[in-house]
């Protein structure tokens, strides 16, 4: 049996309501399920009840929110709490995406507020982690991925902790047209499996993201230490989706 493949799209500030739901009726009707193969949708909030009510009768889609805030109420005008995100239709959440890192100045601290957050709604929280082309190019990139593993998830207990879904996205790949080669994504990977296997998830779900697209996608997959695709800009094309999806397994 080949590994599951997990084929996540991170909309970003792209498709409301009436467009999700467009995107969504193409891509069930391009995209029959496959055994073993999940594809999560991440649109923006406003767009969450109806991508969720969109793929209701498909259990091999999901849908979750691209961010949270850790408290679970209150006076904190434009978050929303996991709990709101999971009544929409959520079921999962990114954290620690590089653009809140990067344009939002979101901590480590944060995601680790956040990851807890996710868990205790039963959100299934997943995990951005990766350097930026200064800190690969001075030699830092398995240093900062593993502070970040640490810092969101080091206090997790063991049984929480195989929960969480990572996702490695160099921060130099995002939107720029620039991969990882799949060897060194494979290499970051290996990493942050020893370390997650380290602290009790014995058969962790690591993502790939960074221009994934429907060309390079099989190059990439065919690297046993991916367990799928976060897909920003590739995603937005429900037809181009589809293929990129269909591709990824060949
Ligand atoms: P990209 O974005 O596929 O457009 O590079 C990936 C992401 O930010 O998750």
């Amino acid at each position: 049996m080949s590994r599951p493949l997990l084929f996540a799209a991170n909309w970003k500030m792209h498709l409301g309501p009436d467009e999700a739901r467009a995107h969504l009726k193409t891509f069930r009707a391009r995209y029959n399920r496959r055994e073993h193969q999940d594809v999560w949708f991440f649109p923006p909030a406003v767009s969450l009840e109806a991508a969720a009510q969109a793929v209701r009768e498909r259990t091999d889609l999901l849908v979750g929110a691209q961010d949270i805030y850790w408290e679970p109420k209150g006076a904190f005008t434009g978050a929303i709490s996991a709990a709101l995100a999971l009544q929409a239709g959520a079921r999962a959440t990114l954290v620690g995406h590089s653009e809140r890192r990067h344009l939002f100045g979101e901590t480590d601290e944060d995601t680790r507020r956040k990851v807890g957050a996710a868990l205790a709604a039963g959100l299934v929280p997943l995990l951005c982690v990766g350097e930026t082309l200064a800190e690969r190019d001075s030699g830092h990139t398995l240093a900062v991925v593993v502070r970040q593993l640490a810092a969101a998830l080091g206090a997790l207990d063991r049984a929480a902790l195989p929960r969480v879904i990572v996702a490695y996205e160099p921060v130099w790949a995002i939107g720029t047209g620039r991969y990882a080669t799949p060897a060194d994504a494979a290499a970051v990977h290996k990493e942050i499996r020893t370390w997650l296997q380290g602290h009790g998830s014995a058969s962790p779900r690591i993502l790939y993201g960074g221009s994934v697209n429907a060309k390079n996608v099989a190059e990439l997959l065919a690297e046993p230490e991916l367990d799928g695709v976060l897909v920003g800009g590739a995603s937005l094309d429900p037809e181009a989706w589809a293929q990129l999806v269909q591709g990824g397994a060949a």
